[in-house]
C-alpha cells in the first residue's frame, strides 16, 4: 500500500538561506524579468533554490552541439553533471596520460551558463579504459593506479565541481559488494581509500557514494547504510549519498523513499537524487504520463521533506537525449520534456511540488 504523499515542508527562510549559502546558491527571485520587461515563469532551479535546493540536468558532450537543447538546459537548471565526460575511459585513456578535454568542455559550458557541476565519477566498474581492464595488476600496482587516477582528476577539477561521485555502483542488489576489478584485487578497503585520496586532493568538495535501486528501503540501501555508518565511525571522509533514481513505472514506486532519505541524513550526510528519470514501456499514453508525473512530484516532495536532501539532477531533461532506448529498446519517454523540448505532465508536477503543491 502506498503512503499518502506528504506536502513539502517549506523550511524557515533562515535555514533555507544557510543551506543555499553552503551550496553557493545566491538568493533568487522566483521569476525573472525578460528584456521586454515582461515577467517569465520561474525556472525549476529558481523554485528549488527557494527551498535551498538545486535542480539540475546531466549533459553529454555531443549534446552541446544541439544548441536549442543546450540553451534550454542552461536557462532552466542550476547544476549539471557530465553524462560521460569525466569517467575513467575519458579522463585517463592511457595509463598516466590524462585527457580532460571532454570534462573541461562541460565545465566551460556550465560556467558560461552559471551552472554548478557535479563530478561523475572517479571509480566505476563500467567505462573503464582497455589498458586498465585488460592488464594484470598486483594489489600494489592497482592501488597506485587508483590513487593516481583519483588524485589527478580531483586536483584538476578542484574549485570546478562542488561534489564527486567518488565510487559508483559498488553494491549488488542483495547488498553484497560488487566484484569489480578494485574489489577483487584490493578487497573492500578500496572504498575508504578512494574517499581518503579524494579528500586529500580537494579538502572541500563533497564526496559521495552513488548507486541505483537504493531510492527506497531494501537490501541494497541497507548495505549502504551499514557501510556509511562504518565509514563514519572510522572517520573516513564522506559527505553524501547519491540516489540515482532510475525508476520504471512497471516496477512500482520504491517503498519508503522519504524514510530512506531521512535515515541517511541521520548519519550526518547530504543526500541527493543524482540521475533521476522515470521510464515506461512504450508507447507512452496519457495514463502512463499521468502516473509518471505523479512519481516525479512524489520524488520532489520527498526531497523537500528532508532537510539534508540538497537537490535533484535529471539524467538529461528531454526524451530527445536519453540513455534509455539504447539499453531498454522497448522503453523510454522518461524525462519531463518531450523530444520537441515541450513540457510533459511531469514538468508541471515537479513545478507544483516545488511551489508547495
Ligand atoms: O564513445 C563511443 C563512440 O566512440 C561510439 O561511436 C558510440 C557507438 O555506440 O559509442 C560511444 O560510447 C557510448 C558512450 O555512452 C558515450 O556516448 C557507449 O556506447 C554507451 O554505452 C555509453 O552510455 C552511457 C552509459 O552510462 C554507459 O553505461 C550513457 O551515455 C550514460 O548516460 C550512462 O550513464 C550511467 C551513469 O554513468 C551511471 N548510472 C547509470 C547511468 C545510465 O546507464
Amino acid at each position: 500500500m502506498r503512503a499518502p504523499a506528504r506536502r513539502p515542508r517549506v523550511r524557515s527562510a533562515a535555514l533555507a538561506a544557510a543551506s543555499a549559502l553552503l551550496l553557493g546558491l545566491a538568493a533568487a527571485p522566483t521569476a525573472g524579468a525578460a528584456a521586454d520587461g515582461h515577467h517569465r515563469p520561474a525556472t525549476l532551479h529558481e523554485l528549488a533554490r527557494e527551498h535551498g535546493r538545486y535542480f539540475g540536468s546531466a549533459v553529454d558532450n555531443p549534446e552541446l552541439t544541439d544548441t536549442a537543447y543546450a540553451d534550454l538546459l542552461g536557462r532552466e537548471f542550476g547544476t549539471t553533471t557530465p553524462g560521460n565526460g569525466m569517467k575513467w575511459y575519458a579522463t585517463e585513456p592511457q595509463r598516466g596520460d590524462f585527457d580532460f578535454t571532454a570534462g573541461d568542455e562541460i565545465v566551460d559550458y556550465a560556467r558560461a551558463h552559471h551552472l554548478k557541476v557535479r563530478g561523475h565519477t572517479l571509480l566505476w566498474h563500467s567505462q573503464l579504459p582497455d589498458w586498465l581492464t585488460s592488464g594484470t595488476w598486483t594489489a600494489a600496482e592497482l592501488r597506485a593506479i587508483l590513487r593516481n587516477h583519483i588524485t589527478q582528476v580531483v586536483k584538476h577539477y578542484r574549485g570546478k565541481v562542488f561534489a564527486w561521485d567518488v565510487a559508483n555502483e559498488i553494491m549488488n542488489e542483495d547488498g553484497t559488494y560488487r566484484e569489480n576489478i578494485f574489489y577483487t584485487t584490493l578487497g573492500p578497503g578500496y572504498i575508504a581509500d578512494a574517499l581518503r585520496w579524494a579528500r586529500a586532493a580537494d579538502p572541500t568538495v563533497k564526496l559521495y557514494l552513488n548507486d541505483y535501486n537504493v531510492d527506497g528501503l531494501g537490501a541494497k540501501s541497507d548495505a549502504y547504510y551499514a557501510l556509511i555508518k562504518r565509514l563514519k565511525a572510522d572517520r573516513v571522509p564522506i559527505d553524501g549519498f547519491g540516489l540515482q533514481g532510475h525508476l520504471a513505472l512497471q516496477y512500482g514506486f520504491p517503498a519508503g523513499v522519504e524514510e530512506n532519505l531521512r535515515r541517511f541524513a541521520g548519519l550526518g550526510l547530504d543526500v541527493a537524487f543524482t540521475e533521476l528519470d522515470i521510464r515506461m514501456i512504450l508507447p507512452a499514453d496519457a495514463t502512463k504520463l499521468a502516473e509518471q508525473a505523479d512519481w516525479y512530484g512524489r520524488i520532489t516532495e520527498a526531497c523537500l521533506a528532508v532537510r539534508r536532501c540538497v537537490g535533484i539532477t535529471l539524467w538529461g531533461y528531454s526524451d530527445r537525449h536519453s540513455w534509455i532506448p539504447a539499453v531498454f529498446p522497448e522503453e523510454g519517454a522518461a524525462l519531463p520534456w518531450d523530444e520537441e523540448l515541450r513540457h510533459k505532465p511531469a514538468y508541471d508536477a515537479i513545478r507544483s511540488a516545488l511551489s508547495g503543491g
